[in-house]
């Protein structure tokens, strides 16, 4: 106690200490928020590196992302769960920006069996990249190092099998093969999403979660991926501007944006029409 509060009345001494501590857990929760709010600009401004590094990987992650979230939501994932899972598929394919992997997948020849062996490596380097933010999100790199794991063992790099392999790696690697075959590439046309379903049905227990698969296939879930894909077609970029707002103190903007603006949509707030990440 400071001295000079020894001679305050027991009463007042008590208001004091009350005062005191509500100020110390204000400062705590300010505190808090302030280094959250870093945590998810860290995220954004890696989404954007993805995006200069390579837009073909920045715009196949978000889509990704899209439809992880609706897989993870028809699997009954809590808030605290879909965010897990949406970060890992935001973040799966981050290793390849690496500068030891950039000719070869830019090079759309076919891979020599080395050039394979060095693209497996981006699920490590990704998980290093984001090591530094496991205090913040500490099932992202570990997340990110398992997303070609299979469900029977053998996938790469740990050959973790069944579910010792994260929830959310499960989820990115089933929508991550969705993607691959729709989506067109420069060297080939994208596949009617029936033909996605069918690749995934064949990968059911073997290369992907059963249970994961079962739900994906199921007709209500899979109607909402089709429309998915109808609506991630109409993106447009870039991503909206970080918003600072005079009511930042009072409103901590914790909130990471990865969805581009939509086509027609351009001049609304981001809060709108850009999906963000709200914890
Ligand atoms: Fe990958």
């Amino acid at each position: 106690m400071p001295l000079s509060d020894r001679y305050l009345p027991t009463a007042a001494v008590g208001a004091a200490d009350i005062a005191a501590s509500a100020l110390l857990a204000r400062r705590e929760v300010k505190g808090r928020q302030t280094a959250e709010r870093i945590a998810a600009a860290s995220l954004e401004s890696l989404l954007k590196a993805i995006d200069a590094n390579d837009s073909d990987t920045g715009a196949h992650v978000r889509r990704v992302a899209t439809y992880a979230l609706i897989l993870a939501d028809a699997a009954g994932l809590d808030e605290r769960e879909q965010r897990s899972v949406e970060r890992v598929a935001l973040f799966h394919d981050i290793g390849k920006i690496h500068e030891a992997l950039f000719d070869i997948i830019h090079d759309h020849s076919k891979l020599s069996p080395a050039e394979r062996k060095a693209i497996a490596t981006h699920p490590q380097r990704g998980a290093d990249v984001l090591s530094p933010l496991c205090g913040f999100y500490p099932d992202l790199p570990d997340g990110v190092l398992s997303h070609h794991e299979r469900w029977d063992g053998h996938g790469y790099p740990r050959r973790l099998r069944g579910r010792r392999i994260p929830l959310s790696a499960r989820v990115v690697a089933i929508v991550d093969t969705f993607d691959a075959v729709t989506h067109s590439r420069r060297y080939r046309d994208g596949q009617p999403v029936d033909r996605a379903r069918d690749v995934i049905l064949e990968g059911r227990g073997t290369q992907f979660d059963p249970e994961l698969v079962d739900l994906f296939v199921f007709p209500p879930i899979f109607a909402r991926i089709v429309a998915a894909v109808r609506d991630v077609t109409r993106w447009i970029t870039p991503i909206e501007t970080r918003r600072t707002g005079q009511d930042e103190e009072s409103v901590p903007d914790i909130s990471f944006r990865w969805r581009p603006g939509r086509s027609g949509s351009r001049g609304r707030p981001a809060s709108d029409h850009a999906r963000q990440t709200e914890r």
